[in-house]
């Protein structure tokens, strides 16, 4: 598996595991733990998760699937904005670790900016580094305007990632977010790799993909690892995605192939103001 360094050094896989809409149905419980499993053993210990994601079921479904193997994982989990203040972040968190059945999470993002001032989520981020039940602390959603704002913050040069949309058909971030991440050392992890599946029925995707002998979905996936530090974490239901996302990262598009996307997916020549789904 591929990894790329936090800003720590700390090494995690540039290819993890979404969970947005798991452990909602019964019936579909144990394919999604084999594929959560399944993912881990293929190299995929990056877990994704977030306490607003089946209102804490995708939480309870990370934690069934990863016991006996948290050493192993990195799980990245994301409280509410309305949650995230000092006052009550750390009952959100210990909320989360109850579900995820562990004793810290690895990385703790605010999911999207909301009412509570940054410094006072910073405060809270703190005491929960402090009490050792995060090791790293980050945010998802912001543009370049809420990342300056936050990193002249005391402590905020601190934050760990940011977490955003980005795929073929999202390539906002490409104009100014993403190089202003690079300049500051900030990973990006890439949400909705595969825009939730809308990507596959296009007819360039496809005519690549039969020249790889793989999936539209292997080539959107492929498409967005081409970048060499960034973290992609689609979410898979079942073994057979979860093998298929990690083949993905083995296929190596061409300049003739990255410009025929370039043309149907045209890289932004403005400032676009940051998508969120
Ligand atoms: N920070 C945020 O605000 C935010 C927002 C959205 C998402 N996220 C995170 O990012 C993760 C990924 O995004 P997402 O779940 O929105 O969408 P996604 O990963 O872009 O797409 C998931 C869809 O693609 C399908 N799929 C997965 N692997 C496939 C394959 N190999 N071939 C064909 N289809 C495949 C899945 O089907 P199956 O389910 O049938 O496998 C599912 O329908 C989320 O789960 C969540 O953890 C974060």
């Amino acid at each position: 598996m591929r990894t790329t360094r936090l800003p720590s050094g700390r090494e995690v896989p540039v290819l993890g595991q979404g969970t947005w809409g798991l452990g909602e149905r019964p019936e579909n419980r144990q394919n999604e733990i084999d594929a959560l499993r399944f993912g881990i053993d293929i190299g995929m210990t990056l877990i994704d998760t977030a306490e607003m994601y089946g209102d804490g079921a995708a939480e309870a479904l990370i934690g069934k699937a990863i016991e006996g193997r948290r050493e192993q994982t990195f799980i990245v989990d994301k409280v509410l904005p309305h949650n995230a203040s000092r006052k009550r972040m750390v009952e959100a968190c210990e909320n989360s670790l109850r579900r995820l059945n562990t004793d810290r999470i690895d990385l703790y993002l605010l999911h999207w900016r909301g009412g509570v001032p940054l410094a006072d989520t910073l405060a809270g981020f703190d005491d929960l580094l402090g009490a050792g039940k995060i090791r790293y602390w980050g945010v998802s959603n912001f543009d370049v305007p809420d990342m300056e704002q936050l990193i002249r913050l005391s402590g905020g040069d601190a934050v760990t990632s940011n977490q955003v949309l980005y795929n073929l058909s999202r390539r906002g971030v490409e104009y100014d977010l993403m190089p202003w991440c690079e300049r500051h050392r900030i990973p990006i992890m890439a949400y909705s790799p595969l825009e939730q599946g809308r990507l596959m029925k296009n007819p360039e995707l496809r005519r690549i993909a039969d020249e790889h002998s793989a999936s539209p979905a292997q080539i959107a996936l492929a498409w967005v690892l081409r970048k060499e530090h960034l973290t992609a974490i689609p979410k898979a239901s079942s073994p057979g995605h979860a093998k298929q996302n990690r083949v993905a990262l083995d296929i190596h598009l061409t300049p003739d192939q990255l410009a025929a996307l370039d043309r149907v997916f045209p890289p932004p020549n403005h400032k676009m103001p940051l998508e969120m789904i």
